[in-house]
């Protein structure tokens, strides 16, 4: 019997087709805007396998709303803090994700970030929008160089290593606070030193986020972590929002206890903290780690070779656990 292949968000053609030419007919959401908590309950039902986006809850209730031959999520992300993977365990519903075709893209925006918040970017650019006067001056809009400078990478997977590559390249030296040691080659080729989180804390210039969300990783960095870092350092975080109590980062920032920090994720996305919006020493964008047309195409063609493979009885490619 044919098998349902439920897609609950609009991804890209490129995955779809994937599906088609693999001979499926996928169910697939196509509005840009994302189908109600109802709506999704209802789309999900008798699905084979569903393909979600980061924006979903794949909780014990889809589950359920889904039946029992539900066999796979295969998330469109590498992100998977949206699905409940125990209460998928406990069902046999396999729990895939799409690990490395977003790497490059996501470690780009977290040196942008680090180049923005550093060098006063965002500031300046609404200088110039604002219509406001200005002038060259050797005192004015000074940043804060990085090259020299140390980042502390917290999370040392595939993204937190192409994040410090390319702060090596500027000249930054490297220390990390990871769960497992790195590659020794990896290791070596980027002088990168594992170091306490409080090590890291104390004596980052930048600390950049890229470590999973999960129950053990919430509010990792809160008021006593801000406290620890130096008040000329900055913060970046393009990992999930959960990992940083964001109250408490408005206020480390109010109170100068550092310097900076360059947003991507947020706590309660897609709300955003009304105390970081008017800040000139923040810079915030909407989420943009994946967001190129090739890596979203990547994506959601991974994530289609996941749904394909389980749906076929071979393994998936990129299983989460
Ligand atoms: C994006 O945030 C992802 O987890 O893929």
């Amino acid at each position: 019997m044919s098998q349902r292949i439920v897609v609950t968000g609009k991804i890209p053609n490129a995955g779809l087709e994937v599906l088609k030419s693999a001979g499926f007919i996928p169910d697939a959401w196509g509005q840009d805007a994302a189908m109600s908590r109802d709506e999704l309950l209802k789309k999900v039902h008798r699905a084979d396998i569903l393909i979600t986006l980061l924006t979903e809850k794949v909780d014990a209730e889809l589950l359920d709303a889904a039946g029992a031959q539900l066999k796979a999520v295969c998330n469109v992300a590498v992100g998977y803090n949206n699905i409940d993977v125990a209460a998928c365990k406990s069902k046999n519903v396999i729990v895939t994700n799409t690990p490395g075709v977003l790497t490059d893209a996501t470690a780009d925006i977290a040196l942008s970030l680090i180049l923005m918040v550093t060098r006063r970017l965002g500031e300046g650019e609404r200088v110039i929008r604002s219509g406001k006067s200005w002038q060259w001056g050797m005192h004015y809009m000074l940043g804060t160089g990085i090259t020299g400078r140390t980042l502390g990478v917290i999370g040392m997977g595939a993204i937190g290593i192409a994040t410090a590559r390319r702060a090596k390249a500027c000249g930054m030296s490297i220390i990390y606070f990871s769960r497992s040691k790195i590659d020794a080659v990896v290791a070596s080729e980027l002088q990168a030193k594992s170091v306490s989180l409080d090590e890291l804390l104390s004596t980052s210039d930048v600390v950049s986020i890229h470590c999973p969300s999960n129950e053990a990783t919430h509010h990792l960095i809160g008021e006593s972590q801000l406290a620890k870092m130096k008040s000329t350092a900055f913060l970046i975080n393009t990992a999930r929002g959960p990992i940083v109590d964001e109250q408490a980062l408005v206020d480390a920032l109010r109170s100068k206890k550092i310097a900076g920090a360059g947003l991507d994720v947020f706590e309660f996305e897609p709300k955003v903290n009304p105390g970081l919006v008017d800040r000139d020493d923040v810079v915030l964008i909407p989420h943009l780690g994946s967001a190129t047309t090739e890596t979203r195409d990547a994506m959601a063609t991974l994530a289609a070779k996941n749904a394909i493979a389980i749906a076929s009885n071979l393994k998936p490619l990129t299983p989460v656990g």
